[in-house]
């Protein structure tokens, strides 16, 4: 049985998760604008030198990744780290587009 209480971000896609396909902290993203600050920012020819490919190996759904939360507070770091400047709208809108395409969190 789990009982954690996590943070309330965190249980609020808990709770909303599993009817939906996205979710909650995704619903309000702007894919649009994710999918340009990932091309902007060249996120995918740094990993690609990590990983080689499309450089899309770098995301691990089964990996130390594996929570919307943990997704979104991912790309926060590398945001951080890498100065990169983002707004709190666009970072999730980056983790969106990278929930769609590769981990595909409910
Ligand atoms: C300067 C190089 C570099 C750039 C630029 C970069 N990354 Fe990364 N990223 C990495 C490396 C290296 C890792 C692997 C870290 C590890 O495995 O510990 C990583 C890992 C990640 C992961 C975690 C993957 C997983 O499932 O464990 C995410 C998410 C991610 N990057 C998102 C982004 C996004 C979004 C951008 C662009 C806004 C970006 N990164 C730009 C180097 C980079």
């Amino acid at each position: 049985m789990k009982l954690h209480i996590w943070s309330a971000g965190f249980a609020t896609c808990l709770v909303a998760g599993g009817a939906m396909a996205t979710p909650a902290l995704f619903h309000d993203a702007d894919l649009k604008l994710g999918q340009k600050l990932i091309a902007e920012h060249r996120c995918a020819e740094c990993h690609i030198r990590k990983v080689g490919g499309d450089g899309s190996a770098i995301y691990r759904p089964q990996g130390r990744i594996n929570t919307p939360g943990l997704l979104r507070g991912m790309v926060e770091q590398c945001n951080t780290e890498l100065n990169l400047g983002m707004f709190p709208e666009e970072v999730t809108a980056v983790a969106a587009v990278l929930n769609r395409d590769h981990y595909r969190f409910k």
